[in-house]
């Protein structure tokens, strides 16, 4: 199963390669096939502290206020041995080996877009990570939700973003990640609040809250964690994530995992939930769930493939052989890219047996 979990991370990295040749219109539909995970609630609610426990690497820009202001499309791919790196789709031959350095560069490419202002772009940034510690998942950072514009950002930034992120969390395959803050109220949720917009029925949407080490003394989130306040398909995950406190002294994340553990075995509230909380089960919770959905897509992508190899040849024989143009060599590129894919998942079909779960 991982392996195919692998084979359609390398899909959408060929499907975002193309995606700067422009015209081509196949390509997206099949990006928009695969699975991915989306982060989304109000401004610092804790979604880029959401996204790295489940990466388990410090790399993103946090911080209160607006800090993300572009989505990030993160591909993580577990390799078998080696050292770690990390890739831009905007630097391909760039090898990032200190994770500093790729926080460094989200904020500089960020301000590239946008200038060092608060205004937010739409323009997605792509990164890749290479590390045998990661579980093979696309995760999808998004700019915080807001109700009011501030110094510095238009008027419409309210909405703006709000479409951005709907644009995002709309799509019927996308996993979405809704991050509350146990210590406002669950009723002002921004995130369940769109969460539930797109998906009435909670079949795609993860409760995550956060912020629980911040509530008032005297009162606990057991209701919420419990699903008796709010009550979705999954159950709710409650994690702790690193203060700003612990960010300024740089806390590093193995020790951080380490306090949220014993938050939750010590605390005497959640003792009795703390087999299912936390970053490391968020991050088991939705491998899991992410290899069972596309173990039920593959006659789809498989169908979705044929598709693509077929108006790919019509786009070559468009462009004319010989290809001697760069487009028509990405195109060529693709489309094997795409025979073998479609070569790999009839190989799978034909391994599912009645009653049995091998693909
Ligand atoms: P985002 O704006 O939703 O991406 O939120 P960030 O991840 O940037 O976090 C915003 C601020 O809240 C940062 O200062 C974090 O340190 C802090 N924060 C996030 N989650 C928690 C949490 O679970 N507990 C505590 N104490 N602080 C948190
Ligand atoms: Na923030
Ligand atoms: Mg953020």
């Amino acid at each position: 199963m991982d392996n195919l979990i692998q084979l359609v991370n390398r899909l959408q990295r060929a499907c975002t390669a193309l995606g700067d040749h422009g015209e081509e219109s196949t390509l997206p539909t099949l990006w928009d096939a695969l699975p991915s995970i989306a982060v989304v609630g109000g401004q610092s609610s804790g979604k880029s502290s959401v996204l790295e426990s489940v990466v388990g690497k410090d790399f993103l820009p946090r911080g209160s206020g607006i800090v993300t202001r572009r989505p990030l499309v993160l591909q993580l791919h577990r390799i078998d041995e080696g050292r770690e790196y990390a890739e831009f789709g905007h630097l391909p031959r760039k090898k990032f080996t200190e994770f500093s350095a790729v926080r460094k560069e989200i904020s500089d490419e960020t301000d590239r877009e946008t200038g060092r202002t608060k205004q937010i772009s739409t323009v997605p940034i792509y990164l890749s990570i290479y590390s045998p510690n990661v579980v093979n998942l696309t995760l999808i950072d998004l700019p915080g939700l807001t109700k009011v514009a501030v110094d510095g950002q238009s008027e419409s930034i309210v909405m703006d973003i709000e479409n951005m992120v709907r644009s995002y969390i709309e799509k019927p395959n996308c996993i979405i990640l809704a991050v509350s803050p146990a210590n406002q109220d669950l009723a002002t949720s921004d995130a369940i609040k769109i969460a539930r917009e797109v998906d009435p029925k909670g079949e795609r949407t993860f409760g995550v809250l956060t912020k629980i080490d911040l509530m008032d003394k005297g009162t606990d989130a057991v209701d919420i964690l419990e699903g008796r306040a709010y009550k979705l398909q999954f159950p709710w995950i409650g994690v702790v994530n690193r203060s700003q406190a612990d960010i300024n002294k740089n806390v590093d994340m193995i020790a951080a995992r380490r306090r949220e553990r014993e938050y939750f075995a010590q605390t005497t509230e959640y003792k009795h939930l703390a087999h299912r909380m936390g970053s490391e089960h968020l991050g088991k919770v939705l491998s899991k769930h992410l290899e069972s959905v596309i173990k039920s897509r593959i006659p789809g992508l498989q169908s979705l493939i044929n598709k693509t190899i077929i108006e790919l040849e019509a786009e070559l024989s468009r462009l004319g052989k010989p290809i001697a143009t760069d487009a028509g060599g990405k195109l060529y590129m693709i489309m094997e890219i795409c025979r073998i894919f479609d070569g790999i998942f009839k190989e799978h079909l034909d391994g599912v047996r009645p009653g049995g779960d091998k693909i």
